[in-house]
Order: structure tokens, then C-alpha cells, then sequence
């Protein structure tokens, strides 16, 4: 709680700024900060209690500003456990957001697709997830002032956003899917047996991350909506070549343009 108040306090005394939407750029997707009315840039590593983002695509920037109207705080590039970060240093940056007010976080991953009607560059909705990650980050002492012990996580990602969200695609005529996000480990990507086994457990989608962002969110009250940008195939005919991270951020930012669109209408309207 100490960091997170020191951290918090740094932010907002830099800022001035009270944002009600915090945003997570996946791999590839940082344009979406080019359509915002951008007031602060901070690099992580200047900010107390940050990591700095190791991962190629992943710029590691803080971006305070305005965008569908809402004062908004976005991550350009997070964190994640294949860095060999602690979850709690994973997700603190989500902690940090409820620290500064706050209550709708919108997270965005790149993935690959397990559903077979998927194709790349599609945009799926997360309507669900499933935590293969090997542990929890909310294991440990309960942090009372920031959420319950035992969070419900019957609705993780809001039925109302994604409603709206679908809404905002049609009226663009961008195509989108919606379906199950299944986060692991990584940094390996999988073997055909195991995105065959993605597929049986119940995924459309997955990737290294979001899982415990959104799960931190939820234990703070924070709602949530998703978006993966498919970026590879896991059909058997795909695995004659390899996936790359290149390929990963290239088809991702190519995709990065529909997902600001419902993004920013989303925030417009929330
Ligand atoms: N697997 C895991 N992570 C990913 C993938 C994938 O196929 N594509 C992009 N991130």
C-alpha cells in the first residue's frame, strides 16, 4: 500500500490529472495514443515503484491524456510474468490506476486464435477468461482497502461494454468475433498439442498476458472490457511456419486502428 500511494501521488501531483479510464496497449498496439489529446508522457522508469517493460513493441511509456472526450490513463507497453516479474509487480501498474480513480479498465492483447472460424487480423471481444497462469495474483495477504478476499468473477468482462462494443463494430462495419481468452505463461508459444488443448478446455483466443490484469481490476471494482487482435492461426496447417513476435507486432499494428475505433466510441459513450 505504501508504494502504491508513493507511486500514486507521484502521478498525480506530475498530472494533475483524474482519469476514469485506464487503458492497456497490448504488442503492436500503441497507435492507439496517436488519436489522443495526449497532456503527459512518462517513461516507466521514471516513475517510483515501476518496472521497465523489456519486450520489443512494447514502448513502456505512461500516457496521461484525453480521448472519446474522458481524461484517460494508458499503458503504452505492460508487463508481464514471462519477464520474470512477480504478479504483483505485473499488475501493479492496474492498482496504481484504482489509486487514481480509476473504474473502467480496457485491456487489449495480441493472441493467437484456437477457434477455427477465426482469421488474422480479426478483432475478438473477450467475453471470458481462463487463468493457466501458475499462480494467482491476488495470492498472498488480502489487501483489505483494495478489494475482498474472495472476488465473485461471475461478470469479469462488463455484459454492458461488450454490448455497446459490438454495437460500435456493426455501425463501422468493422468485423469482430467475441469469445474466450485463455492466458499462460509463456514465452515459449505453444506446440500443436497444446493449442489443441487450448481448444478442449474452452478458448478462442490466447496469449502471455491480460489474465492478471483483470483479475486485479475486478478485485478492485474496476469494470472491464477486452479486446484480443488475432494475430496467428494454430490450425495444424498453420504450424508448418513458425509464428514470430515480428509477424505478432506487424499484424497487430496493422489491426490497431479498428480496435481505437471501439476503444475511443466506447469511452465516448460510457
Ligand atoms: N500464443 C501465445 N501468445 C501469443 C500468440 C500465440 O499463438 N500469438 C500472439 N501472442
Amino acid at each position: 500500500m505504501d508504494q502504491l500511494r508513493e507511486t500514486a501521488d507521484f502521478l498525480k501531483k506530475k498530472t494533475g490529472s483524474n482519469p476514469l479510464v485506464g487503458i492497456v496497449l497490448g504488442s503492436g498496439l500503441g497507435g492507439l495514443v496517436d488519436e489522443m489529446d495526449v497532456s503527459h508522457t512518462i517513461p516507466y522508469g521514471e516513475i517510483p515503484n515501476f518496472l521497465s517493460s523489456t519486450v520489443e513493441g512494447h514502448a513502456g511509456k505512461l500516457i496521461f491524456g484525453e480521448l472519446g472526450g474522458k481524461q484517460v490513463v494508458a499503458m503504452q507497453g505492460r508487463f508481464h510474468y514471462y519477464e520474470g516479474y512477480p504478479m504483483q509487480k505485473v499488475t501493479f501498474p492496474i492498482r496504481v490506476m484504482r489509486m487514481l480513480g480509476v473504474k473502467t479498465l480496457m485491456v487489449s492483447n495480441a493472441a493467437g486464435a484456437l477457434n477455427p472460424a477465426f482469421e488474422v487480423g480479426d478483432l475478438m471481444i473477450i467475453r471470458d477468461h481462463i487463468n493457466m497462469f501458475p499462480e494467482n495474483p491476488l495470492r498472498g495477504p488480502n489487501i483489505e482497502e483494495l478489494g475482498t478476499r474472495f472476488p465473485e468473477m461471475s461478470e469479469t468482462y462488463c455484459r454492458e461494454l461488450i454490448g455497446k462494443a459490438k454495437n460500435i463494430a456493426t455501425r463501422h462495419k468493422i468485423k469482430f468475433q467475441s469469445g474466450v481468452y485463455i492466458g499462460s505463461p509463456g514465452p515459449t508459444l505453444e506446440t500443436p498439442a497444446e493449442y489443441k488443448m487450448f481448444r478442449i478446455l474452452g478458448a478462442d483466443s490466447t496469449g502471455m498476458s491480460t489474465v492478471p490484469e483483470v483479475i486485479t481490476a475486478r478485485h478492485a471494482g474496476m469494470k472491464v472490457f477486452g479486446i484480443s487482435v488475432i494475430t496467428n492461426l494454430s490450425e495444424p496447417s498453420e504450424m508448418d511456419k513458425p509464428t514470430t513476435h515480428e509477424e505478432v507486432q506487424n499484424v497487430a499494428g496493422a489491426a490497431a486502428s479498428k480496435m481505437t475505433i471501439v476503444f475511443k466510441e466506447l469511452i465516448s459513450e460510457l
